[in-house]
């Protein structure tokens, strides 16, 4: 197995399939790659939910928590259009740069380090604002969707996948005790902040009086890989690439 892989699904899924495929590694292989797939199927449902009339193309994307930059080099192929990646690790932003030059996408794709809760764009920039599991390690959700809009070209789109636990009913003010404690594990073993629901991302997004807000919960389709995500923090390539 290849040191530099280790098994860290979310943040290097693209890296980890491209590790093992290069060094005919077995171990996660299979896994890996269905990720990657149910990724790259992900993307493809998005995009045609939200871009159902072929003549509407985003030209200018920003992907907020690029990681490596699968999504911008996906995205900015897709559309041949114009992507910015950040994330705020130097070394994710290094490999990024790396892809896209060996893919042929240097002028297309360009990343960068920088806070998505305070990001080095001028306003209204970007016709598709893209954030894929980079929403559950934000801090403060409000400023996190207020830079998404902000950053939002007039007549843009913005798609968040991100983590969330259960929405409340009315009747309740917080999740149930046994379900605080089982998220409070999952936060302190991927280093995340609170969460919050997906209704919560809603009234944030309505809050902004932002158009034609669409909300999925994906839990069922992610279910099954989530195994392979826990079984991966157990390993000693996994648990290293957590410190
Ligand atoms: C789980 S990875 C997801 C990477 C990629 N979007 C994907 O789907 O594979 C989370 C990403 O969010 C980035 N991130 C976390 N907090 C951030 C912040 N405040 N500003 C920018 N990026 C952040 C991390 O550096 C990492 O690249």
């Amino acid at each position: 197995m290849s040191e530099k892989v280790g098994c860290r699904v979310f943040e290097n899924e693209e890296g980890l399939v491209a590790e093992c495929l290069r060094t005919k590694s077995h171990v996660s292989t299979g896994c890996a790659a269905g990720i990657f797939l149910a990724k790259e199927q992900m993307v493809e449902l998005l995009t045609a939910m939200c871009y159902e009339n072929p003549m509407k193309r985003p030209k200018s994307i920003v992907d907020v928590g690029c990681g490596i930059g699968g999504s911008s080099r996906y995205l900015a192929r897709k559309y041949e259009a114009q992507c910015q990646g950040i994330t705020l690790r130097p070394v994710q932003a290094q490999m990024a740069e790396g892809l896209a030059t060996s893919q042929g996408l240097a002028s297309k794709v360009s990343f960068q380090v920088a806070d998505a809760l305070n990001q080095p764009f001028p306003g209204a920039q970007f016709d598709l604002v893209w954030s894929m599991e980079s929403g559950e390690h934000m801090p403060d959700k409000a400023k996190f969707v207020n830079e998404l809009a902000r950053v939002a070209a007039p007549g843009g789109t913005i798609i968040i996948v991100t983590w969330c636990h259960r929405d409340l009913s009315p009747s309740e003010e917080s999740l149930r005790p046994d379900e605080t404690a089982l998220l409070k594990k999952i936060c302190d073993a991927y280093y995340l902040p609170a969460w919050c629901s997906t209704s919560d991302y809603v009234k944030l997004l309505q809050s902004l009086s932002l158009e034609d807000i669409k909300a999925e919960d994906w839990s069922q389709y992610v279910a099954p890989f989530w195994p392979a995500v826990i079984r991966s923090a157990l390993t000693w390539n996994g648990f290293i690439s957590l410190l």
